[in-house]
């Protein structure tokens, strides 16, 4: 592997709603540390956004609020390529050839395949099936060798890795290992449930998105879960807001309200809201920035289009070299 395969790095956000506090958490915030460093391709990955149900009339808005969210957030296109994913075909063409060396069996035990099927009994597609094989080409064809990622996502990066694996042992080293970079809070739970991860689909009372008003943050807030009393031992769901306010909170309020817990004098309701405050200041800015792009919209096509053309250079030479050594012509 040389140094500059060594230094990509690729991660991809669906293209299904507004993001929240686990996707910021889990992958954007080290994006933005990551970009500082590396070569960054970001991508707002509508393939994979319509294999569960969606709305046409919606989807294009929905894409472009991804790439205000990611833009807001701080992805700086002119250090990383940000880009959307059906506008570099060559994801496909790539995931295609990886098909063709996958065993079914393996795609039917990944476990968000099956936990998809749970969500959308009427929705079960060919698509859902073959999710981590278009992911596995997202990633390898830019031969990016780290991926910023939630937990939930570990599977997909493990069935990156044996993809590679496959495909260097039938026609030649191509592919680099891959490994997934993992953050402080890889899994932000549910406000209302510390059992489930925070999601989307679970309905937007239960996450916190990027850009909610400090009110609407307030009033989702005052809605979680906590303990009741103190037993001494944090519970998943005081443990996910204590997460929360370590990440995203003043410090002082965190040692603040842990010596509190420790002590067992701690007020839940002033800590949600302390903690609901903490994130509607952390967020001013990132809402402050996404109404200015708001106002611009072709400013955020023009960098889609620039990023789509800056990631088609490296699939296309990617693509050549597969073909090349399957002994397709070019
Ligand atoms: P998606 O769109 O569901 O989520 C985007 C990123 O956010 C992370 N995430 C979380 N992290 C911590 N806690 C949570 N509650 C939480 N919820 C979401 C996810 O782990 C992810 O990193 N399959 C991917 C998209 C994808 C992709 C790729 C990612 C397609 N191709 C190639 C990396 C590389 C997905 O559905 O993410």
């Amino acid at each position: 592997m040389t140094k500059q395969e060594n230094k990509q790095v690729f991660s991809g956000i669906r293209s299904s709603g507004e993001l929240h506090l686990g996707n910021y958490i889990g992958a954007i915030k080290s994006f933005i540390e990551l970009q500082k460093t590396r070569d960054c391709v970001f991508m707002i990955v509508d393939y994979h956004g319509i294999t569960t149900p969606f709305d046409p009339k919606e989807i294009k808005n929905t894409i472009l609020n991804v790439a205000l969210d990611y833009l807001a957030a701080g992805i700086d296109p002119n250090k990383s390529i940000l880009a959307v994913q059906s506008n570099v075909p060559e994801h496909l063409e790539l995931s295609w050839i990886f098909s063709t060396i996958t065993p079914v069996g393996l795609l039917q035990r990944i476990p968000t395949f099956k936990e998809k099927i749970r969500q959308h009994p009427d929705y079960v597609n060919l698509g859902l099936l073959s999710y981590p094989v278009l992911m596995a080409a997202d990633i390898l064809i830019y031969k990016a060798g780290l991926v910023p990622v939630g937990e939930d996502q570990l599977p997909h990066i493990e069935f990156t890795n044996e993809t590679a694996k496959r495909f260097n042992n039938k026609f030649g080293k191509t592919f680099p290992e891959v490994k997934a970079k993992l953050s402080e809070g890889a899994r932000i739970m549910s406000l209302n449930d510390p059992a489930k991860k925070m999601s989307k689909s679970l309905g937007p009372k239960t996450y916190i998105a990027l850009n909610d008003s400090p009110e609407t943050i307030k009033e989702k807030m005052k809605k979680a879960v906590t303990d009741i009393g103190t037993t001494g031992k944090m519970t998943p769901a005081t443990e996910n807001l204590f997460l929360l306010l370590k990440i995203l909170g003043k410090p002082e309020h965190y040692e603040e309200f842990l010596a509190e817990h420790k002590k067992g004098t701690i007020k839940y309701s002033l800590l949600k809201e302390t903690l609901a405050a903490d994130i509607a200041d952390y967020f001013a800015p990132f809402r402050a920035k996404r109404k200015e792009l708001e106002a611009k919209p072709e400013y955020v096509k023009k960098i889609l289009a620039d990023g789509a053309d800056r990631a088609r250079k490296i699939a296309r030479a990617t693509m050549r070299e597969v073909k090349e050594k399957i002994g397709l012509m070019i």
